[in-house]
């Protein structure tokens, strides 16, 4: 229900898939953002939870289980995907966090593969504080991972979304995949310990993953705390739009929908076990980018307020995505129709709306 899982869904469905949707439905999800598939939504009636105990002076976070609501029993789990795989709806949604491994397990028996992208993602909030990172991104794959490799074995299909981040910035030229691992802040770290787990299960276990390293992707349905949306909607909102440092950080665009094809692609095409990067040759410093989406917004470059950099802010990324092109994938939408699209999907929503606040 988040923004890259929401698109993914939807090209697998046009792909002729059945998804099992797994989501716990954080601030960065919305249920709408599956609103233009045939979707059913059940709710787990035990809900795992990462609760803080004070133990003699030491905080413990232990995983406790609460009563919810919902279907009650494994039966009634079951019951639900049983009339999901008869019926002719798209996807089943199940509300609960990837953390539970034995709804994972439960869960593995249906599918012939998962493509894993439940993940806390705003690199703002994970210099904040990194524990949501570390439930969902370290123990949530762990339990994903772990689940698929004792139901699954060596068949199926894993495909886990990673991230250019991992690699640290890479200031010249670009970084193919056998680049090392060399991430610079919490968010990038969390995502690297995904692909040390993964790569740890390839060698001891030999399971079939496969990891996807996108770059910065854009495009309707993205979080309003993300750049590209929060430029388009100070813009439409005519308030001053934050850029981090000097604005001269060196990003590289894609938009949501070709990462998604990609990631499908990859699903179908690539080979198990592989590391594929996805970039394009959209590259801008973000100032660029913040001018451009004013300009085709006719708006005034004097929003544009520059304000304290983002502590260890990587200064540029940059990947070498031959291996993804051989494949037979290159981005079909280019920057401008993009983000035509995305200003698009802002104003539609945003504009003439009445504020909450008055
Ligand atoms: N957006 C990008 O530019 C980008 C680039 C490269 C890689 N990625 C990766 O792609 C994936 C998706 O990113 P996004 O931008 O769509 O993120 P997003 O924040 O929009 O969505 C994340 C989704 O994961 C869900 N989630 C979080 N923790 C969960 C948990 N424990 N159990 C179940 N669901 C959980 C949230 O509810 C939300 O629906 C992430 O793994 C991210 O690291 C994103």
């Amino acid at each position: 229900m988040g923004f890259l899982g929401s698109w993914t869904v939807e090209e697998a469905v046009r792909r002729g898939y059945r998804v099992i949707v797994v989501d716990a439905l954080t601030y960065a999800a919305n249920p709408d953002n599956l609103s233009t598939l045939n979707v059913r939504f059940v709710v787990p009636s035990v809900r795992h939870f990462w609760s803080l105990i004070r133990a003699e002076g030491e905080e413990v976070y232990p995983l406790v289980s609460v009563p919810s609501y919902g279907y009650d029993t494994v039966a009634d789990l079951e019951r639900e995907i049983e009339e999901f795989l008869n019926s002719d709806l798209d996807a089943l949604v199940v509300v609960a966090s990837v953390e539970d491994p034995d709804l994972m397990k439960r869960l593995m028996a249906h599918v012939e593969g998962v493509v894993h992208l439940a993940a806390e993602t705003h690199v703002d909030r994970s210099i904040e504080d990194a524990w949501d990172f570390v439930r969902s991104e370290i123990l949530g794959f762990y339990s994903t991972v772990d689940a698929f490799r004792r139901v699954k074995g060596r068949e199926g299909k894993f495909l886990l979304v990673s991230t250019d981040e991992v690699l640290g910035e890479i200031l010249e030229g670009a970084a193919d995949e056998s680049a090392p691992l060399m991430p610079r802040n919490p968010y990038a770290a969390a995502k690297s310990s995904q692909e040390h787990f993964a790569q740890s299960y390839i060698n001891t276990y030999g399971t079939p993953i496969t990891i996807v390293r996108p770059t910065n992707a854009y495009g309707p349905r993205q979080h309003s705390e993300k750049f590209v949306p929060k430029i388009i909607l100070n813009a439409i909102r005519g308030i001053p739009i934050p850029v981090y440092g000097d604005g001269r950080q060196r990003r590289v665009w894609i938009y949501a929908e070709d990462v998604a094809r990609g990631i499908m692609d990859v699903y179908e095409r690539g080979n198990f076990p592989d590391v594929y990067h996805m970039a394009s040759d959209d590259e801008l410093e973000n100032l660029q980018l913040v001018k451009k989406i004013l300009a085709m917004m006719g708006k005034d470059e004097s929003l544009i307020t520059l304000v304290e950099d983002r502590p260890g802010h990587d200064r540029r990324y940059s990947l070498k995505w031959d291996k993804l092109r051989g494949l037979g994938w290159s981005p079909k939408v280019n920057l401008e129709e993009g983000l035509r699209n995305t200003i698009n999907y802002y104003a539609e929503r945003y504009v003439n709306r009445p504020s909450v606040r008055r």
